[in-house]
């Protein structure tokens, strides 16, 4: 039997949905509040016998695995996994090589012990009794360190090591796990030439979105010349990917959904003063600008995001590369501004008078304001070259804006505050759009007419795709109700995301396709039809797949259509690559050297 089915059999859905939802039984079904949206009377059904699930208000509705999907924010893999975990089945398919993900799961156990040990260190050591004055003096109560698990490990060389080595873990796995650092030339074989990468620090466990811990960050304690910077991180190991953890994520995700919008800020310390002060849908990346891959995390829970950081920081090109990718995946950010003379960062201004964070929060505003304020501070207007200067710096962050009225609203402002018509700005937006392809435009159906950094898809992309669309486009099109693209943001990226719209435009106003009216639309480089090609491969391969089989082939197929997206961004990084080689930007390069090694090191 299939590992869905197993799990199916060994989980009820009452019981599953009602550690979330509370629910009263109603004929044949149980109902309660909707956990997916804001309602007063309950319209959310649970039917055990069919193990279903189904929201009459907002429409949402599926089987086990779908609703662990929306609640908990994971793809289906992830859903799966948790669901045989809870059920004690062993996976048939466990969708990794057994020896890699043995050692991942060793990691994540060190990981748990050394948590464990550096919180038993800080709460019960004698060494740590500074430690624990700093964390008093900087206002977190011992509930939060509870909760958030933090922990100290004093200043010398080895204490974790020599006591996970005792513990029984292998040296080589504790330095895979990042927390031991081997000194040059030694040898494992009994643990001498091994020291801790923390040492003399207050230990901040990084949680990924499951709860596990796959990381740490350290704070200095006493600042010295020795003392290395004032945080460290795990560096990347197979359970650690700094570019796809977000700090707070697995504390905050609940309340990102319920209050629809994430609150981004800079610093470790910053999420967990926030959360103890009530505000419990903040996060923070470690160290690193936005990625893309955080964003298509964080857009599990919700596409708004206010963020805080810190506008004089040397780091501003970072903050402001991170919003771009934000914003062409399609989310509305906005810019938190700190009083002046309120604190440095929103620990601080929490500390000055939490009323004014909070309030800083509640009035962010769309992040184009604060472009536009930003690119208009000092300008004289009278001068053309300082108009121009200003459109130049203004009109590349429009072009990528992917919602068309939000585009052409802020292009409008563009053009009656330096005072030219629309026209010439979208003149201009052309030669913007040209000089590519350093974002990639959206597609949108309202793009302008010629869209000229076309994407290029290799021959394989396209039979993966055109293999997706041929499993959307059979049957009665029930299929493109459960893959959706807020579900599977992949979608988006495809050459053939015209079809897909039109199939989902047909599906929802006729509950029906019927394809035929689209043939004219769709006709290849070679001059076949798209829709006959699909329609064939559908026939030989999809025949015989009822409707649950299909919404499965798909979501398989999506899955390892992200693979391919890696290989998309490997080459774009590079392209941008060769660029900042050209202009020998340096700072510039790194980063994106380190993004390729990220991508590399990642599967
Ligand atoms: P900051 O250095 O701006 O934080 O780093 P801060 O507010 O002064 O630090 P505290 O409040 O005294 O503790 C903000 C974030 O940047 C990352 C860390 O994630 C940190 O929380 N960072 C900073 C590093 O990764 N390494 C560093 O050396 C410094
Ligand atoms: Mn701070």
């Amino acid at each position: 039997m299939k590992d869905t089915e197993l799990v199916k059999q060994k989980i009820d859905v009452v019981e599953l949905v009602g550690e979330y939802v509370q629910l009263k039984p109603s004929g044949i079904n149980h109902k309660g509040l909707c956990p997916f949206h804001q309602e007063k009377s309950p319209s959310f059904m649970v039917n055990r016998e069919r193990q279903s699930w189904h929201c009459f208000g907002c429409n949402k509705g599926g089987d086990i695995f779908s609703f662990v999907q929306e609640i908990e924010g994971l793809d289906f893999v992830e859903a799966l996994k948790m669901l045989a975990q809870k059920a004690g089945i062993q996976l048939t398919n466990t969708f990794e090589d057994k020896e890699a993900s043995s050692q991942k799961n060793r990691i994540k156990d060190i990981n748990a012990k050394a948590t464990a040990f550096y919180h038993h260190v800080l709460l019960n050591t004698d060494a740590s009794k500074d430690a624990q004055a700093y964390l008093e003096k900087r206002g977190l109560t011992h509930e939060t360190i509870v909760d958030w698990q933090i922990g100290f490990i004093p200043d010398q060389w080895d204490l974790l090591t020599s006591y996970l080595l005792k513990k029984g873990y292998s040296i080589d796995d504790l330095v895979a796990s990042g927390l031991t650092i081997k000194k040059d030339g030694a040898t494992a074989g009994n643990g001498k030439g091994f020291y801790d990468r923390f040492r003399g620090r207050i230990m901040f466990p990084i949680w990924d979105v499951h709860g596990n811990v796959v990381g740490f960050t350290g704070r200095v304690l006493v600042e010295t010349e020795k003392s290395g910077g004032k945080y460290v991180n795990t560096p990347q190991t197979s359970v650690y990917d700094k570019s796809r953890v977000v700090f707070g994520l697995n504390k905050a995700k609940q309340d990102i959904r319920k209050k629809d919008v994430v609150v981004m800020v800079e610093g470790q310390m910053d999420v967990i003063a926030c959360h103890q002060a009530g505000m419990k849908n903040v996060v923070a990346t470690s160290g690193t600008a936005l990625t893309s891959e955080q964003i298509i995390l964080l857009k599990r829970y919700s596409s708004n995001m206010n963020m805080a950081f810190d506008a004089d920081d040397a780091g501003i090109h970072a903050v402001d590369r991170g919003i771009d990718l934000a914003v062409v995946q399609g989310m509305h950010i906005k810019v938190i501004e700190i009083p002046e003379g309120k604190g440095k960062d929103p620990d601080e201004c929490l500390k000055a008078n939490p009323d004014i964070w909070f309030d800083a929060v509640k009035n962010a505003s769309p992040v184009m304001n604060w472009r536009f304020s930003r690119a208009f501070a000092g300008k004289n207007l009278s001068d053309p070259i300082e108009k121009q200067k200003i459109v130049d710096k203004l009109l590349p962050k429009i072009v990528i804006i992917s919602y068309a009225v939000e585009r052409d609203h802020w292009l409008q402002q563009l053009a009656s505050r330096v005072g030219v018509d629309t026209s010439i700005l979208r003149e201009d937006m052309k030669r913007v759009e040209q000089k590519g392809p350093h974002v990639q435009v959206a597609p949108s159906s309202s793009a302008p007419a010629k869209p000229v950094a076309k994407k290029t898809f290799s021959r394989s992309e396209q039979l993966f795709e055109q293999y997706l669309m041929a499993i959307l486009a059979s049957g009665d099109g029930s299929t493109l109700e459960q893959v959706q693209e807020d579900r599977f943001p992949q979608i988006k990226e495809m050459s053939l995301y015209p079809l897909y719209e039109k199939l989902k435009v047909q599906y929802t106003t006729d509950r029906s396709l019927h394809t035929d009216a689209l043939r004219e639309f769709f006709v290849n480089s070679e001059g076949e039809n798209i829709l006959d090609v699909l329609s064939l491969k559908a026939g030989l391969a999809l025949s015989d797949l009822d409707a649950n089989a299909l919404k499965k082939e798909s979501e398989e197929t999506l899955f390892s259509f992200h693979d391919t997206l890696r290989q998309i961004r490997l080459s774009s990084l590079e392209l941008s690559l060769r660029q900042a080689e050209a202009e020998k930007d340096h700072d510039k390069m790194n980063e994106l050297i380190q993004e390729v090694q990220a991508l590399n090191t990642t599967v």
